[in-house]
């Protein structure tokens, strides 16, 4: 049977839109399996009135007839991923049954939250600007093998007690010269003890879940968290997450192999933002001002003011290629309905000299000056719009241009937060 599964990630810094176009696309899926990340990840679906959240839950779960896993790439915090269960469940969310966590997946213990806190506070002006979800210092122990994985929740209690113990103490003996807070054993112990009771039903093998879904011929959306620039291999490192956010992650994270995946959905903003630290080449206050003026553009993990700027078309371009894009979903394209003027960025000037990829270094990135080619805006609402046609010409244009500049077709257009404001392009 052929493999039907699409990779849906982010091309930007996160925050795209990520978990709109899942849902929309959720509604011709059978399974919706998280790749990496942890609960650092805000992704929002709006259905009419109602709007949710959703950190480690697959946004797949919105759909009554979507099973969904959180895979081994995750790293799960298990009283953020109960405490986000019990959410739904208020909200009539059914979980039991059609959500599973990988046993193979990485736990995010209190003391990593201590870690990730007590060491951006040692950054200072430095620091990354992490979520403070402890999800550095979890993909760190899995690097460093002293990890403990979701299948050890699973434990007789007395063991599971003794292995967080010993990693607990380890970290006290260490908190003091790190300036990391301590953490008391006992609490934790308690603690995990009882996230355990609740989660252990939802374990399940991640791989040969994701296998036999894919050996019959299921249709399967990855979904991403975070995005391209991100990643810890190709974002703008140092100022990433831990995790692998690109195409490759995807399939390492879940297990799913390259040959299986058909498509790979990019999703980005029509323009650009940020979170927490790191270059921004194209960051514009004023443009920030006037999105958060309308009330857009708070982060949904952490509700901080994201940044904002320009569509940076240097970035996109490379994102495309690093993840083999087939198609993109542009979202947000409503937020650039006001203006007169719209700029892109399709070059870099760095040392009297201009770049059309990006520098490697961080600091270097950090000098770039953009090249802007300028748009005319479309001074109109598309928020109504429901089909291409229906887009003001200026709006085509610009997209169109996008399209062209940064080698992927267009596939999904977004003008609003709801389900029924998408649609395909054409
Ligand atoms: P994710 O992390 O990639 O899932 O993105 P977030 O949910 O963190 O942030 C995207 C924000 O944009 C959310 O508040 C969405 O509801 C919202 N959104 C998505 N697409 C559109 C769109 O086309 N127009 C508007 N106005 N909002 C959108
Ligand atoms: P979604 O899935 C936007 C950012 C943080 C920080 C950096 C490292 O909603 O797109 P971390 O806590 O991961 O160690 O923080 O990564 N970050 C995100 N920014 N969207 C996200 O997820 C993010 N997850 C992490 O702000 O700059
Ligand atoms: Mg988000």
């Amino acid at each position: 049977m052929k493999p039907r599964v699409t990779i849906v990630l982010g091309l930007q810094w996160g925050d795209e839109g990520k978990g709109k176009i899942l849902d929309v696309m959720a509604a011709e899926a059978d399974w919706v399996l998280r790749a990496q990340g942890g609960n650092n990840a805000g992704h929002t679906v709006e259905i009419g009135k109602e709007k949710y959240v959703l950190h480690l839950v697959p946004s797949g779960i919105l759909r009554s007839d979507v099973s969904c896993l959180i895979a081994g790439g995750a790293v799960v915090d298990p009283t953020g991923l109960v405490k986000e269960i019990e959410g739904l469940t208020k909200r009539r969310i059914r979980t039991r049954g059609r959500l599973h966590l990988a046993a193979q997946a990485h736990l995010v213990l209190p003391h990593h939250r201590a870690v990730d806190q007590g060491s951006e506070k040692r950054r200072g002006h430095g620091k990354i600007g992490t979520t403070g979800r402890g999800i550095g210092p979890a993909y760190s122990d899995k690097a460093a093998r002293i990890g403990l994985r979701a299948g050890e929740l699973a434990l007789p209690a007395k063991e599971l007690g003794r292995r967080i113990r010993e990693r607990v103490a380890a970290h006290n003996h260490a908190a003091t010269s790190q300036g990391w807070e301590k953490i008391s054993a006992t609490r934790t112990i308690r603690e995990i003890g009882q996230a355990a009771r609740i989660l252990r039903p939802y374990l399940a093998d991640g791989v040969m879940l994701a296998h036999q879904a894919v050996a019959s011929g299921k249709r399967i959306l990855i979904e991403g968290a975070q995005g391209t620039f991100l990643d810890v291999d190709h974002g703008t490192y140092p100022f990433v997450t831990s995790s692998h956010c690109t195409a490759g992650g995807a399939c390492t994270g879940t297990g799913v192999p390259p040959t299986a995946i058909h498509r790979v959905v990019g999703v980005l903003k029509a323009y650009t933002t940020r979170v927490g630290g790191g270059p921004f080449v194209t960051e514009d206050g004023t443009l920030g001002h006037l999105l958060h003026g309308m009330g857009r553009e708070f982060g949904s993990t952490t509700g901080r003011a994201r940044r904002c700027g320009w569509f940076d078309a240097v970035l996109v371009r490379r994102a495309v290629q690093l993840n083999g894009v087939t198609e993109m979903a542009i979202t947000n394209l409503d937020g650039l309905d006001g203006l007169e003027k719209i700029p892109v960025c399709v070059g870099y000037r760095l040392n009297g000299k201009i770049f059309k990829e990006p520098p490697v270094e961080a600091s270097a990135w950090a000098k770039c000056r953009p090249v802007y080619r300028v748009f005319e805006g479309w001074c109109e609402p598309t928020t109504e719009a429901r089909h291409w046609k229906q887009l003001p010409r200026k709006a085509r244009t610009y997209l169109s241009a996008i399209a062209e500049m940064v080698g992927a077709p267009l596939g999904i257009i977004s003008v609003g937060a709801g389900r029924d404001q998408t649609f395909r392009h054409g």
